[in-house]
């Protein structure tokens, strides 16, 4: 009797293995959850979790050139972030001043390109200029992308661009998609691909909801400092056997 069971099952996504000659996400952004937990379960501090989240960028970042991403968007603090304790606030601001100095001569010598999302404007001064050093000196920088969404929220982000759009006098008739992904904080950045969040949740959490519109996402109960160059692969293997269909149907269905 045909039925339910005459189908044969698609493989779960648990079965998905990592083929580098498949098709690989050009642009994958990665919501860095899990720090807390992950230092919470080793009867850590907090800071402590923070920090081996940040060493644990420069791991995934390795791994990405390996693998042929070409673009890698880090959620590295939130517009919401600021409601957590100052003491937090103040020692993920000093993580990023951190890594930026110890950090900045070996990602330009492995020409990593370094772009910011978010309010700069907004982040101390001094914070500020690290950063738009780090962006100047990398922008000739071919080998990767990385791009840190840094005090970004993706609504923030939509207002931003709504603003500039108005100050430049862009009549109502003239604003299409095109022109609102032209004023977003990364105009010359495709879409993601693939968003991947660790740490176990499924949500967006305000990271990239207009570039994501038409992303696989895929979410991992791994806290982010333990997600290592297995993981990754893992995303991307369930990334190729993902069916993107972004609204049409099959050619064999017609
Ligand atoms: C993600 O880890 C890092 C930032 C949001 C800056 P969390 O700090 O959110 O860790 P959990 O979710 O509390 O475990
Ligand atoms: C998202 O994590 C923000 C970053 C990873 C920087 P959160 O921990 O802030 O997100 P929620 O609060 O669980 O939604
Ligand atoms: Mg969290």
């Amino acid at each position: 009797m045909p039925g339910i069971f005459s189908r044969t099952p698609k493989s779960s996504e648990a079965d998905a293995i990592f083929d580098p000659q498949g098709v690989i996400p050009g642009h994958v952004g990665i919501i860095m959850d899990g720090n807390g937990r992950w230092a919470r379960a080793r009867g850590l501090p907090r800071a402590a979790g923070h920090r081996a989240g940040t060493k644990n960028i420069r791991r995934v970042l390795t791994e990405s050139v390996e693998i042929g991403i070409k673009v890698l968007t880090i959620y590295a603090f939130s517009t919401e972030n600021w409601a957590r304790p100052k003491d937090e606030v103040d020692h993920l601001m000093r993580l990023i001043s951190q890594s930026i100095q110890e950090q900045l001569d070996d990602l330009d010598a492995n020409g990593v390109r370094i772009l910011h999302s978010g309010r700069l404007e907004e982040v101390n001064p001094s914070l500020q200029k690290e950063i738009r050093h780090a962006i100047d000196r990398t922008r000739h920088n071919d080998s990767i992308v990385l791009n840190v969404a840094f005090n970004y929220g993706g609504r923030a982000e939509i207002v931003d661009a709504i603003k500039e759009i108005m100050r430049e006098g862009i009549p109502p008739e003239e604003v299409t998609e095109e022109v609102v992904s032209q004023h977003l904080y990364t105009p010359d950045l495709p879409d993601p691909d693939l968003i991947i969040r660790t740490g176990g949740e499924f949500r967006l959490s305000n990271f990239l909801i207009w570039q994501a519109a038409y992303a696989e996402f895929y979410s991992t109960p791994v806290y982010w400092p333990d997600f290592d160059e297995a993981e990754l692969r893992k995303a991307v293997a369930v990334f190729q056997h993902r069916d993107r269909r972004f609204g049409k149907i099959e050619d064999t269905e017609r």
